[in-house]
């Protein structure tokens, strides 16, 4: 094939509709995962968009062509106006999900939740051991509560999700988080290595499980999602470092998913603010819809027309779209070098080689972004 033909079958940037919205509400949160995946540097609650403003962000996603809406953050529940948010949601016809650490709801709450017409609960857990899943999240008793409120979800008929990001902190668990999940009448379970943006990246050698235990766990989900279909669909994110082909991160860089953060700064990815040189524009300036369509930030990395070698020509580029943009950005420098995590990539070696060498030391203290005491609930 020529290589002008094969330049003609580099994808336009023209987007189609984005299926879904993730509305980081607020990035305050009661929790210090040591892989929280929101920036390092977190934006202030007294900069957070207003209760009408994230109302009119969600018209405007709904008439964009989002169908699906979830309600992130930090921790969504902070905000005191997520009954209205909801309500609005409801209203516009959008299928809302709750993502949430579920430490400061209470059972009134939810129900609220419920009758304004949220669709979907979504909790994340830190490991089935209550002692180390505290330890983890840095929070006393949040274990407890989590399951409370994984109780009082379905006792509410609402479809529950429980997530679980994995490392080597609570990948002997699993078998056990399965079945938690199962106990709790989860319709599903979303076990997720840890991917290493964020705050992740610096606990990373903290966090970095052995590939020997990566490639059990791979085993362990293949013979439970067996074992279980049809009673509990489980997702698996397998971690990057010791991938061959990298994932096709957010589906492609501005093909389905828009984040906006706290502050209204919409985003094709919600670690994009990792990459040095995008701007990114906000909600308070230009319409969800010019943003989409138009802003430098979604084009920069849209379709394949930006690829370079190996990417380029490789017949998986609709498929994995190159892989992950800010981890090639974190690994090599350039946001458009292929994904280390791809065996073409020039760097695979030495990542695949950085994981390995991380994962044989012993587990470095986990960094919090609050030192101190833990917090407890109630
Ligand atoms: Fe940003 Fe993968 S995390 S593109």
């Amino acid at each position: 094939m020529s290589t002008a033909t094969e330049l003609g079958r580099q994808t336009t940037t023209a987007p189609g509709a984005p299926l879904g919205l993730l509305a980081e509400l607020t990035h305050r949160c009661p929790l210090q995962c040591p892989y929280c995946s929101n920036p390092l540097n977190l934006e202030r609650a007294h900069d957070e968009l207003s209760t009408e403003a994230w109302c009119d962000v969600l018209a405007q996603a709904a008439e964009l062509g989002v169908l699906q809406l979830h309600l992130s953050g930090g921790e969504p529940t902070a905000r005191r106006d997520l009954p209205q948010i909801i309500e609005r949601a409801a209203s516009l016809g959008l299928y809302s999900n709750l993502i949430t650490a579920a430490v400061l709801l209470s059972r009134e709450r939810l129900e609220d939740f419920a009758a304004r017409g949220l669709d979907h609960v979504q909790i994340s857990i830190q490991d089935s051991d209550a002692a180390n899943a505290d330890r983890i999240a840095h929070y006393a008793g949040g274990h407890a509560k989590k399951l409370e409120v994984a109780r009082w979800t379905k006792a509410l008929n609402l479809p529950l999700t429980l997530n679980a990001p994995i490392h080597r902190h609570n990948i002997a668990s699993l078998p056990d988080i399965i079945k938690l999940a199962l106990d709790l009448g989860a319709e599903r379970l979303e076990v997720a290595h840890v991917q290493y943006y964020g705050w992740a990246l610096r606990n990373r050698q903290a966090l970095m499980p052995t590939r020997e235990q990566v490639l059990a766990s791979a085993e362990l989900i293949a013979e439970a999602r067996a074992r279980l279909k049809g009673v509990l669909i489980i997702d698996f994110v397998v971690p990057d470092y010791y991938a061959r082909r990298p994932k096709p991160c957010m589906g492609g860089w501005g093909r389905g998913i828009i984040t906006i953060t706290p502050s209204g700064r919409v985003l094709p990815c919600h670690a994009a603010q990792t990459i040095d040189g995008l701007a990114f524009e906000n909600v308070r300036d230009r319409s969800l819809r010019e943003i989409w369509s138009k802003s430098p930030a979604f084009q920069a990395f849209r379709g394949t027309a930006w690829m370079r070698e190996p990417c380029r020509s490789c017949e998986f580029r609709e498929l994995d779209w190159g892989g992950c943009r800010c981890q090639a950005f974190a690994v090599t420098g350039a946001a458009a070098n292929a994904d280390p995590a791809c065996d073409k990539s020039g760097f695979h070696a030495a990542f695949t080689q950085l994981a390995r060498t991380e994962s044989g030391r012993p587990a470095e203290a986990f960094t919090f972004r609050r030192p101190g005491p833990d917090r407890r609930v109630g």
